[in-house]
């Protein structure tokens, strides 16, 4: 299904509505008290690859824009690292709302939030989906059919997952390949050399395909 860009941002202007009166939602009254921001997500809305991270952050939440802290810092230099532009994918989280603290995510907040980045995903129809971090892994691949994949991150990162074709029916698409692939989440490789030389190492692998 070809969709015409103004009528991908119309679909995500109404999610971000959704997204801004979800009173409903456990991290409502946190955002309301603390002045921040819901961040819905921020690039093309016909990326061919989309990044998926688990919850905004402290500065993500202060200006609503994902990935604009030091782990922001960390994937821009990677995207660079493979002459990607960042205009040119689609960057987003699981949960759209920040979790006090920083805490993870907790699977009622994932319940309450996966469905906006599912319209996401069906929005933008990205040929290539990065998970970043195993909340977003194990969000993701059990999504696209993958459910038996599901390692440690450990085990799948950089590793490159094609969408088998029943799931891609499921969600409505034909002659459509998407590929996932699972990347450690920058915000590690903030403190952890080890775990940046193995980001810039998948980078490669990302360039690749
Ligand atoms: N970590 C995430 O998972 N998402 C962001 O947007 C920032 C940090």
């Amino acid at each position: 299904m070809n969709m015409k860009i103004e009528e991908r941002t119309e679909l995500m202007r109404k999610i971000k509505d959704e997204v801004v009166a979800l009173k409903k939602s456990p991290l409502y009254g946190y955002r309301r008290e603390s002045g921040n921001l819901p961040v819905i997500g921020e690039g093309n809305h016909s990326a061919k690859i989309m990044f998926i991270g688990e919850a905004p952050g402290r500065n993500e939440a202060k200006y609503g824009r994902p990935f604009c802290g030091a782990a922001g810092k960390i994937l821009d230099q990677l995207l660079e690292s493979i002459g990607i532009d960042r205009k040119e994918v689609y960057v987003t989280n699981i949960v759209k709302d920040r979790p006090p603290q920083n805490r993870d995510p907790n699977p009622e907040e994932i319940k309450i939030y996966g469905p906006f980045l599912d319209r996401q995903i069906k929005i933008i129809q990205p040929k290539i989906i990065v998970t970043l971090g195993r909340y977003a892994m194990n969000y993701i691949m059990p999504k696209f059919g993958l459910e038996f994949e599901v390692e440690p991150i450990s085990v799948n990162h950089g590793k490159v997952f094609t969408v088998p074709s029943q799931a891609l029916v499921e969600w409505g698409w034909k002659d459509h390949e998407i590929k996932v692939i699972p990347l450690y989440h920058p915000a590690v490789a903030v403190y952890n050399s080890h775990t940046l030389d193995q980001l810039k190492k998948d980078f490669e692998v990302l360039k690749n395909i």
